[in-house]
């Protein structure tokens, strides 16, 4: 009888390009709304990033970082705009690394989502009484049509081809940024209403030039994004490109729509699709998509089956028999979380251990591993006979 332990697939390490993660979670983007006015990084994001990253993850991604002072949510968002952010963002990619997890980097322009108060202050646009009280004036947002996200919300101004082009380049200015700062995954943020989900969708997406009309037409600016980045990220490192899978209203973008946009994907140097839902303009899906366990999974199996690229599967993962399941059936070859992380941040290393057993402690920080395994070993040895079922 064959003695090989076989590790569970959520264990195993994947190697992307000249990356190789060391296992297949991995901790999705989260805005802490906690830089300084000029968007640099403070001491949270370094102890939220290292912390994670102790915490046994294989890959991290940091927050949505504007790669323009206008592409930020809020004035709590880190930026990338100028190269003296590169210093500070070396900073978390270096404590990432250092605790064995690849360090990785969202880029966003937040389009007509742009210019709002932090979630704790209502997340509805910014007004001038903002600016009165804390000094956070709104400022004025952009977005594929002049078509506000929601209903009284500021009317934003339909972007030029010259801002495309601005945009684009700031695209490929902050991916420059990301990789002399040393992070080693790139994702883009596709999804959730923000400029480039703007234009992929019909409803938000009213252009009759040739970035508007045809599903061809309104994937034109995500694929040129894609390119603008690959120009400036290395061929070995890999990219992850975040979608909104399934607009949250009728007659918008549907899963096929993503299949088809990540059937291009893989001539635009894009590795895996990252596969989210909804934020066109209400926050959530919870309209069309229920919110259970795992409620995203099937959008990374579908595109993951129909394209053969890599996908990501992430929304409400909590448990590590059901993550582990879906890479084991095939269904996504990585498993985010975000809000289970901040609850707990060893949530990986625990993971591990559900899934593999006491040995998974070695794969701890010794500092922390070795009294765990000690621990294991003294509570296995007190335990009655009868309940270890003997
Ligand atoms: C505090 C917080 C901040 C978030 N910020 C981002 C972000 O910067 N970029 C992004 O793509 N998604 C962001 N999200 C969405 C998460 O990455 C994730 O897709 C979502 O929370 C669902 O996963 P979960 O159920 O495991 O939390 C954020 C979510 C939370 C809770």
């Amino acid at each position: 009888m064959s003695s090989r332990i076989v590790a569970p697939p959520l264990l195993t390490p994947i190697t992307l390009r000249g990356v190789t993660c060391r296992n297949r979670i991995v901790i999705s983007p989260m805005q802490q709304y906690a830089a300084t006015r000029d968007g640099r990084p403070t001491d949270w994001h370094f102890l939220h990033l290292a912390k994670l990253a102790i915490g046994g993850a294989g890959l991290i991604f940091t927050e949505a970082l504007g790669i323009s002072p206008e592409a930020r949510l809020t004035w709590g968002d880190v930026g990338i705009w100028d190269d003296a952010s590169i210093a500070p963002l070396a900073r978390l990619a270096a404590a990432m690394a250092e605790y064995g997890a690849v360090p990785g980097v969202q880029l966003n322009h937040a389009g007509r989502k742009a210019s709002v108060l932090r979630p704790w202050h209502g997340f509805d646009p910014l007004t001038a009484d903002d600016a009165a009280a804390r000094d956070e004036a709104p400022w004025q947002t952009l977005s594929a049509s002049a078509q506000p996200a929601n209903p009284g919300w500021p009317t934003p101004l339909a972007i030029t081809r010259d801002g495309i082009k601005r945009t684009l380049e700031d695209f490929a200015a902050a991916t420059r940024r990301a990789r002399q700062a040393g992070f080693q995954a790139m994702n883009i943020h596709g999804a959730h209403g923000y400029l480039i989900h703007s234009f992929l969708s019909p409803l938000s997406n009213l252009r009759d030039d040739a970035y508007g009309g045809t599903r061809e037409n309104r994937m034109r600016y995500a694929l040129e994004v894609a390119d603008a980045v690959r120009s400036e990220w290395p061929a070995d490192l890999p990219f992850f490109y975040r979608l909104s899978c399934v607009d949250d209203a009728d007659g918008g973008w549907t899963l096929d729509d993503t299949v088809a946009l990540a059937h291009e994907f893989e001539a635009h140097g894009v590795d895996v699709v990252d596969c989210s839902s909804g934020g066109l303009g209400r926050r959530t899906t919870t309209a069309i998509v229920a919110r259970v366990p795992g409620y995203q999974v099937p959008y990374a199996a579908r595109v993951r089956r129909d394209t053969g690229l890599k996908t990501m599967a992430v929304g409400l993962i909590r448990e590590p028999v059901h993550a582990n399941s879906i890479v084991a059936e095939e269904r996504a070859d990585f498993v985010a979380i975000g809000r289970e992380a901040l609850f707990n941040p060893h949530w990986p290393a625990q993971a591990a251990i559900a899934l593999g057993g006491p040995a998974q402690y070695d794969s701890w920080p010794a500092a922390y591993g070795w009294w765990l395994k000690a621990r294991s070993r003294t509570l296995e040895a007190s335990m009655l006979p009868e309940l270890l079922g003997s």
